[in-house]
């Protein structure tokens, strides 16, 4: 195994993101992936199952983690399997979402400099867009909680929008535009955070190189 090769695996790998990259990640990579049901080399692992999770992590020397609801619109109910319990299960580089963009970490760092104010807390500047945003919010939350508090380094990726070809104006609105991760720029945010040294938490916005930027690089 060269410095580059990994042991992955890959959670909601049947998803949009995770079949588009699957091609793209390096070649010497040794890749499981998994989802809610088994399909063409693809294992079945429920993200919520607590029990078969750490079975089926061990080993691995990261987990990408995009088994979600990703629907701004979806309910609580929705959410809460996948993308709240499913979360604690899986540490590694997770695919969290723009639109939980906010200020962190204020409340756990304390100083007589930056005291804690009333407005100090995770939505003070940028709040989630809505109860989906709200879940990526947590997810970085419990990542940073993570990486402080156990030998797992997380990389929260902010992905905008993803989509296989470039979108026209015809199609989606400018804000889409000009948030659009490609394929290629997808498979390589998950390679660099996956080969990445020394790091404990960070975030990455996960959006390619448009000519109008929702989010700086
Ligand atoms: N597609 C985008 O533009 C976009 C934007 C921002 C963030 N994201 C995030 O990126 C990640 C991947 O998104 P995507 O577009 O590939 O979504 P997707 O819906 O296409 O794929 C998600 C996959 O997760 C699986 N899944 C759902 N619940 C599961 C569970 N309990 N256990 C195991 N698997 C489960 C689904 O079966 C599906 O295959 C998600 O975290 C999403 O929130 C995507």
């Amino acid at each position: 195994m060269t410095d580059l090769c990994r042991r992955v695996v890959l959670t909601g790998a049947g998803g949009r993101i995770g079949s588009a990259i699957m091609p793209l990640l390096p070649a010497c990579w040794d890749v499981q992936r998994t989802d809610l049901e088994a399909d063409q080399g693809i294992g079945a692992l429920d993200v919520t199952d607590r029990d078969a999770c750490p079975a089926a992590f061990t080993g691995a020397d990261a987990v990408v983690h995009l088994a979600a609801v990703p629907d701004p619109a979806a309910s609580w109910e929705r959410l809460l399997p996948a993308n709240v319990v499913g979360t604690t299960t899986s540490p590694g580089p997770q695919g969290t979402a723009v639109s939980a963009v906010w200020c962190w970490p204020v409340v756990c760092t304390p100083s007589l400099l930056d005291p804690i104010t009333p407005r100090s807390g995770p939505v003070t500047r940028r709040a989630p867009a809505n109860l989906y945003g709200a879940t990526k919010a947590w997810a970085e939350a419990l990542g940073w909680w993570v990486a402080a508090t156990t030998s797992t380094s997380v990389v929260a990726l902010r992905i905008g929008y993803f989509a296989a070809q470039r979108p026209s104006a015809e199609t989606v609105p400018a804000r889409e535009m000009s948030a659009w991760l490609s394929p290629r720029d997808a498979a390589e945010l998950v390679r660099a955070a996956v080969v990445a040294e020394g790091l404990h938490f960070e975030v990455a916005n996960g959006i390619s190189a448009n000519r109008h930027r929702f989010a700086d690089l």
